[in-house]
């Protein structure tokens, strides 16, 4: 079971930050998620929300700034200044630092409460240009853009994003449109969910699950991914339970 680092090593350091994808990298994530909005000048950046207040020190929508503006503010809501100053990454910042190591990337597409122009496009263009199409994967919870990235892309697997409530029959939702993965809220996932996307032959990478009673559920259902806000926790248990299970 792959363990993906949700937002970077989002447990212990500021989301989405350069300091918490190396973070994760060095915890030994196998992937990182991360969330990619557009600057004002169309720069894709990375944050999870469509303003800057939850989580740096300052206000306003990010599609408002430019990325010149955006950097000078502090992702500094959540540890205040333990971590020094975090600046919102621009992707391209990201996939330089990611593009010659051992783990790949799960970029999830947030268009899901704002549409923005091209972000698909922008987003595309720049894993090519950083040759980076084959380490990457996609998620959104706005599916049509998981259908536009299939339409630029098809290659680069897609995961369909729920919240809780989930999506009834999502293994042949999925399948249908030649989306790879579906991406669940472990609150909302039953038996029954797991076997439809296995009878679609759908794969499943779950968030978000921080403790172990939550990974031992997914290692049961097998499951391919877990997201986590802590990942040297997960990859503890799971380096643990497979010494235990090969009797090593
Ligand atoms: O990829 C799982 C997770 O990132 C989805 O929720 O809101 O944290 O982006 P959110
Ligand atoms: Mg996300």
């Amino acid at each position: 079971m792959k363990v993906i680092a949700h937002r970077g090593y989002s447990g212990k350091f500021p989301e989405n930050t350069m300091l918490a994808f190396k973070k994760a990298y060095k915890a030994g994530a196998d992937e990182i998620e991360l969330d990619v909005q557009l600057s004002k000048d169309n720069v894709p950046v990375i944050i999870h929300d469509e303003f800057i207040d939850r989580v740096a020190d300052g206000t306003g929508f990010v599609r408002n700034y430019t990325f010149q503006e955006l950097q000078e503010f502090n992702i500094n809501k959540k540890f205040g200044d333990k971590h020094g100053f975090n600046t919102i990454p621009s992707f391209e910042e990201y996939l330089y630092w990611a593009k010659n190591k051992p783990i790949t990337t799960n970029v999830e597409l947030k268009s899901g409460n704002y549409y923005y122009n091209e972000l698909e496009e922008k987003v595309v263009e720049m894993l090519r240009a950083y040759e980076m199409e084959k380490r990457v994967m996609f998620s959104s919870f706005n599916h049509v853009s998981l259908i536009r990235c299939k339409e630029l892309i098809p290659e680069i697997p897609c995961g369909v994003l729920t919240l809780k409530e989930g999506l009834g029959n999502a293994g042949y939702f999925a399948s249908k449109y030649h989306l790879e993965y579906y991406h669940p809220d472990f609150r909302g996932l039953t038996d029954e969910v797991v076997q439809n996307c296995k009878d679609y032959g759908i794969k499943l990478n779950v968030w978000t699950v921080n403790d172990v009673e939550g990974l031992q559920k997914l290692y049961d259902w097998g499951c391919d991914g877990v997201i986590t806000n802590y990942p040297r926790l997960c990859k503890n248990w799971l380096n643990a339970k497979e010494g235990t299970e090969t009797g090593t």
